[in-house]
């Protein structure tokens, strides 16, 4: 036995293929034991049909072939004794477990594996899951991030594979920069304390830094189109500029991080701890196995991100379009992908894509992905289409030394909706968070369902 069974039907395959060697020596190898479950349940548990085809083959009756195996079968630890009355018709042999064997098969059951052999080659499979954003509280969306790729990692865990969770952390790139300048000058005026910061406060200072370097490009243009008078004109102007400015230092901001400048960065480290000490707060209540060591965010990838695209230029996957960088996919080869894959903007900026696809690259040829799963939101499937595409065509997707690429998965689920059918969010158009959520799901279910406690994590 290659590995511990709980299938009676592999079970009593394994015996009867012994005792038809034992009995037929003349028997092909592989000969097929042929059990299913009984079709008579007051004959037994389950049947062996071998017997009819293979004494054809061999030229016996197929009831004297039957008698042989029975002689010659051991299957006391599992069945009722086997005897000659046990022959059913031209040669059916019917088998009825015993109750303690029954146990005992459903005990191993009962094991971290679930009785699932393990495979013989484990597969690395890396989940792609929960993927919180730095200064914002996780939203409902992330519950379905968490949920559902913990428990496919958990599944693969059980089927044997080895698995890599990586929480893939929003935590750089300019939208981070305006919260960290935003942070740091409120930190400056005396008006936040660092020491005391909480995810609500990060929460409030980033909507806050959004709407500072909110531009009003497109106010000016309706002045323009609608003649809107001077007055209208210079206030916009006015607001505008604002904007730029606090626009440009978040942009110097952005590269003090890059170069770790130790203020600047000591800052964004404070977002950091406080963001990701709530986000695995949650993740533990909601039992997930996603911690600490599993974060691998967007900044982590930033020194590679130069590597990358010159690598893409260099070997002629990436081009130039309208000064920025893109990778063209239309062609049926890359899957016809009708929209180019951008990886680089026309001011140098890399984007969302840039990072996903340096993170193939990490975890198909560093970590060793046979196969990446991301738990993310459907309306990301286009984001994901692309970066699938660009990776396979430069390669970044298949293992040093293997012939295919690793398998690449979307395992997209959907939007969660309010009553009115629309992404579910507080009547002032915020998301809901996640904790309140959760806080409000148990208050219900306690009043619902009597006092008791929540059941304990099992690990
Ligand atoms: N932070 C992203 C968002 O909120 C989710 C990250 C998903 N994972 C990824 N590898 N792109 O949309």
């Amino acid at each position: 036995m290659t590995h511990q069974t709980f299938d009676p039907v592999e079970l009593l395959g394994e015996r009867v293929r012994a005792a038809i060697s034992a009995a037929a020596p003349d028997a092909p190898d592989d000969a097929d034991a042929m059990i299913s479950p009984s079709k008579r349940a007051e004959l037994g548990d389950f049947q062996c049909n071998a017997a009819m085809p293979l004494a054809k083959r061999l030229g016996m009756k197929p009831r004297d072939l039957a008698t042989k195996i029975v002689e010659h079968i051991d299957v006391t630890d599992l069945c009722e004794p086997v005897t000659e009355a046990d022959i059913a018709g031209p040669g059916f042999i019917n088998f009825r477990l015993q109750q303690d064997a029954i146990g005992t098969l459903l005990d191993r059951l009962d094991s971290p594996s679930l009785g699932l052999p393990a495979p013989e080659s484990p597969t690395t499979v890396v989940v792609d899951v929960c993927g919180v954003n730095l200064a914002k509280q996780m939203h409902v969306g992330h519950l379905r991030s968490s949920v559902i790729g913990d428990t496919l990692a958990r599944t693969f865990e059980r089927l044997g594979e080895t698995v890599v969770r990586q929480n893939h952390v929003g935590d750089w790139g300019l939208p981070i920069a305006m919260v960290t300048r935003k942070l740091q000058s409120e930190a400056e005026a005396g008006r936040v304390s660092l020491d005391d910061l909480t995810l609500d406060e990060l929460d409030r200072l980033y909507k806050l830094a959004q709407h500072e370097c909110r531009g009003q490009g497109k106010g000016l243009e309706l002045v323009a189109k609608y003649n809107l008078g001077p007055k209208i004109e210079a206030e916009l102007r006015a607001m505008h500029d604002e904007a730029m400015e606090h626009l440009a230092e978040a942009k110097a901001t952005l590269v003090a991080l890059q170069a770790q400048e130790p203020a600047v960065h000591a800052i964004w480290k404070r977002i950091y701890a406080v963001t990701m000490g709530a986000c695995l707060k949650t993740c533990q209540r909601l039992h997930t196995r996603i911690t600490e060591a599993d974060s691998a965010g967007e900044s982590s990838y930033a020194e590679e991100l130069t590597t990358v695209v010159n690598d893409l230029v260099a070997r002629g996957i990436a081009e130039e379009s309208s000064g920025a960088l893109v990778v063209r996919l239309d062609s049926p080869e890359d899957g016809g992908i009708a929209e180019p894959c951008l990886i680089r903007k026309g001011d140098g900026g890399y984007l969302y894509a840039t990072t996903d696809i340096a993170a193939i690259k990490r975890r198909v040829q560093t970590i060793g992905a046979d196969r990446v799963i991301y738990t993310v939101d459907a309306r990301q499937s286009l984001h994901f289409k692309q970066v699938f595409a660009a990776a396979r065509k430069a390669g970044y997707a298949t293992k040093p030394g293997a012939s295919q690429p690793s398998v690449l998965e979307h395992a997209a689920f959907g939007t969660v909706l309010g009553e009115d059918g629309r992404p579910f969010k507080t009547r002032s158009g915020e998301n809901i968070r996640l904790s309140d959520l959760l806080d409000e799901a148990i208050d219900r279910a306690r009043q619902d369902g009597g006092q008791q406690e929540p059941r304990p994590a099992r690990r």
